[in-house]
């Protein structure tokens, strides 16, 4: 099976085998069957968040869980429960025609809303874990379903319990166990989100203030909001029906007050945002620019014209291509500025 259409860097890989989960039920079914259920196993959402390096020998598990429903409409949030298989952007719109604005400055971001969670996506000074529930999984080796909360959820800034490898041994605890990874042991069934009653606009982000500026707008509806980001988004960020990408390669690192005091001193245009726990983030996307990458090449993988931070299949490129450029921009990154830049996406 073709997995390049299942990626959204556009990567041509196969896999050995796909199989298309649309409810609980598929994934019961699936691991009765003992022949299925002893394989090792890769679960794809909307595959905007992977660079495939070669095929995928693993049973590939297509989620395609579909459903949006309000479950709790009270006086302080409505709570929405949405199938992990459907589309983010399109939930974020469905959310805001049916009354329940929250989600809007994440509108546009690709993918699934089960692998919405996995790595906590976010934009616009909105993340995941701010309008997040809880979710249903299911456990892969023992088929029991679980639920998590945002605490067991163990968000952080693109990241959470689903992108850290559980431990090597052979048990089967019964999850979920504190403190341990669940990447390739679980499989998100469906997202539960909170969307905060009165509903109050998150504007800080300078580019939305640029829009408030320019249209005089000062107190915009969920819906300006959601045309603002889109409009933003559209304009920097490359659309991969068109340029194959995985939205930024890289996340922005954190270093101390003193560190960032050293580097100021160097690079005195340096990007930097001061964080809630005393830390400082550098803009990623600003340090690679710094070092020239922005526009070059390595095969037919390459940085974006208008935005460093992504990197983008400039028609065939490989996986092999895509990891050798990232590498590429993580050692001139290093030696400039001492700083070591973490993928963002999956590495399969
Ligand atoms: N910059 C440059 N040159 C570049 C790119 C950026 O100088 O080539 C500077 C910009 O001028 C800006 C700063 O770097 O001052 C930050 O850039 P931007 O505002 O575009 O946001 P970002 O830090 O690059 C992050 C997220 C995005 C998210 C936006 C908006 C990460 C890794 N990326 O990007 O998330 O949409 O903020 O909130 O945190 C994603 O994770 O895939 C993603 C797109």
């Amino acid at each position: 099976v073709s997995l390049a259409p299942h990626n959204s860097f556009g990567i041509v890989a196969k896999a050995r085998e796909l199989v298309r989960v649309r409810s609980e039920a598929d994934v019961a079914r699936l691991l009765a069957d003992p022949a299925l259920a002893e394989r090792p196993k890769f679960v794809l959402g909307g595959g905007s968040n992977i660079v495939l390096t070669g095929d995928v020998r693993p049973l590939v598990l297509k989620v395609e869980i579909a459903g949006r429903r309000v479950i709790d409409d009270g006086p302080r949030a409505t709570v929405v429960e949405v199938g992990a298989g459907e589309n983010w952007h399109d939930t974020v719109a469905w959310t805001l025609e049916h009354g329940f604005p929250g989600l809007e400055n994440m509108a546009l971001i690709p993918g699934t809303v089960g692998a919405s969670p996995v790595q906590n996506v976010g934009a616009y000074g909105v993340e995941l874990q701010d309008r997040f529930e809880s979710l249903d999984a299911v456990d892969l080796r023992t088929g029991r379903v679980f639920t998590l909360d945002a605490t067991q959820c163990a968000f952080g800034y693109r990241d959470s319990v689903f992108k850290h490898p559980p431990p090597d041994d052979d048990e089967d605890p019964a999850l979920p166990v504190r403190g341990m990874g669940l990447a390739g042991r679980a499989l998100i069934l469906r997202v539960r989100l909170r969307l905060p009653k009165p509903w109050k606009p998150v504007l800080e982000y300078a580019d939305l203030q640029r829009k408030i500026a320019e249209s005089g707008i000062r107190e915009p509806s969920a819906r300006q909001v959601f045309d603002w980001v889109c409009a933003i988004r559209s304009n920097k960020l490359p659309d991969p029906r068109v340029i194959g990408n995985a939205g930024s390669f890289f996340k922005n690192p954190t270093v101390t007050p003193e560190q960032c005091t050293d580097i100021i001193a160097r690079e005195p245009g340096i990007v930097h945002y001061p964080m809630p726990d005393g830390s400082v983030k550098l803009a990623a996307g600003w340090l690679i620019d710094a070092c020239g990458w922005k526009g070059k090449s390595v095969g037919n993988a390459g940085v974006y014209e208008k935005q460093a931070l992504v990197l983008v299949n400039r028609g065939g490129a490989t996986g092999g291509e895509v990891v050798t450029l990232a590498r590429a921009i993580q050692t001139s990154v290093y030696e400039r500025f001492g700083i070591r830049l973490e993928p963002e996406p999956v590495v399969v």
